[in-house]
């Protein structure tokens, strides 16, 4: 099936040149864009694009001559702007119930470690997870997967990780891969065995290491059900020494590092992701010049999630010095019960832009090519190049860029393409 979308208003995140795999520091301010141009798909892929000039020099006799010499059908789309859909590389998507007990806890005073002392948090998540049969967390996840498609997101990494245990860790990846069959998401997806000690193991934390290495990761990897292997490196969940023995296990069994990173102390997740090559580390609310340094000169992605620095209340990432240092930085929902319930990248664009002050060609670059890097995507996905997915989003009538992040509750999507098909999102 040939399709040619004609008289796009702006064409965004286009690849002119030489093939982008992510852009960091001031590159991330580099946002090329194409107006009044089309772009032609080949089924599942972006086969060309260009101006409408350059269309209309070469075929100069209209729609029907596209028609029957290049297209199978053609789509005006009127003067719409068309970007990639959103590539969220940092979620929590398979999870049971909610917690919003919790989030009333939290509003009276509460903190997240107060919380998670008390049996609530991760390990109320994983009580409940193992309580709940495998389709039932199929449907209650497919219900965040088609809202996350309706908010544009066409490609998502999803962790486990409220298993905690061997059986219930692999239901939460099956599931993941089930969403992956039975939507038209792009998922990634990564094991998280190490996200909290469960209550078996109280006070045994070293003895659920093992067990996360003898006999979670060889499953994990042997079934194929997980790309990445994941840390929770923080005061009171995974020290930097679990967190190298768990990655380096994880690395023997082909999948590469990722690391919660960061979050609530200088905990060393980036210096042990890094050491391991992660593809991302990600949260990274607690960073400076050493860790910066690290990054700067690593191929590891900087995810920012202020989605849940906003929930915790919490003090945001240093984005701005991370860019001006040179850094690559993706932002990501984080979508979980627990610490960011939500899966709009439009709400994360905003915060990205209030609170980290990042430009709109910043974000964008963030929430595309960045995030598409992060869960090792970008050569198919994350911008408008010949080859790639044809995965994007018209939008409705939009003033400028800018207007994406200002008014982020307003409805932004007239049109989601992914894989070359139109999806609908009722
Ligand atoms: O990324 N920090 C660890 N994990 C999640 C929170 C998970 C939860 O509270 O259920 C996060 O914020």
């Amino acid at each position: 099936m040939k399709r040619l979308f004609i008289n796009i208003g702006i064409l965004v995140q286009v690849e002119t040149g030489d093939s982008v795999l992510k852009r960091a520091g001031e590159e991330m301010s580099v946002m090329n864009l194409i107006k009044d141009s089309y772009m032609a798909v080949e089924n599942e892929v972006i086969s060309d694009f260009g101006s409408m000039e350059t269309l209309r020099a070469l075929t100069s006799n209209g729609v029907e001559y596209w028609l029957e010499n290049m297209a199978d059908e053609v789509v005006d789309l009127k003067g719409a702007v068309v970007m990639p859909s959103f590539c969220d590389s940092h979620t929590h998507l398979v999870y049971a119930g909610s917690r919003e007990r919790e989030f009333i806890d939290k509003v009276r005073g509460l903190s997240y470690k107060e919380i998670a002392a008390r049996g609530g948090g991760i390990l109320n998540s994983a009580q409940l997870l193992h309580e709940t049969d495998e389709n039932e967390l199929f449907r209650q996840t497919e219900v965040r997967a088609r809202e996350i498609l309706s908010y544009g997101t066409g490609a998502v990494e999803i962790k486990s990780g409220y298993g905690l245990n061997p059986e219930d860790e692999i239901k939460m990846l099956r599931v993941a891969k089930r969403i992956e069959k039975e939507t038209p998401l792009t998922v990634k997806t990564t094991f998280l065995g190490a996200h909290a000690v469960p209550s078996r193991y109280l006070g045994k934390r070293e003895e659920y290491v093992n067990e996360i290495i003898n006999e979670m990761i060889p499953v994990i990897a042997t079934e194929e059900l997980a790309d990445y292997v994941d840390v929770f490196t923080e005061d009171g969940f995974f020290t930097v020494e679990d967190t190298d023995r768990i990655l380096n296990a994880g690395m023997k069994y082909g999948l590469r590092a990722k690391v919660h990173a960061n979050q609530m102390s200088f905990s060393g997740g980036v210096q042990v992701g890094v050491k391991y090559n992660a593809i991302s580390v990600d949260h990274l609310e607690f960073t400076g010049v050493e860790e910066f340094n690290i990054l700067k000169n690593s191929d590891t992605m900087a995810t920012l999630l202020p989605g849940s620095t906003f929930f915790l209340e919490m003090e945001y990432a240093p984005a701005r010095r991370m860019i001006e240092s040179g850094i690559a930085v993706a932002l990501a929902t984080n979508y979980n019960p627990g610490s960011s319930p939500y899966g709009d990248m439009r709400f994360i664009m905003a915060l990205a832009a209030l609170k980290y002050k990042m430009t709109t060609e910043e974000i964008i670059n963030a929430v595309t090519i960045n995030g598409a890097y992060a869960m090792g995507l970008s050569e198919s996905h994350g911008s408008i190049a010949r080859g790639k997915r044809a995965d994007f989003i018209v939008c409705k009538d939009i003033p400028s860029l800018d207007y994406i992040p200002y008014t982020f509750t307003s409805p932004l999507i007239d049109q989601i393409w992914l894989g070359g098909v139109k999806i609908s999102v009722s």
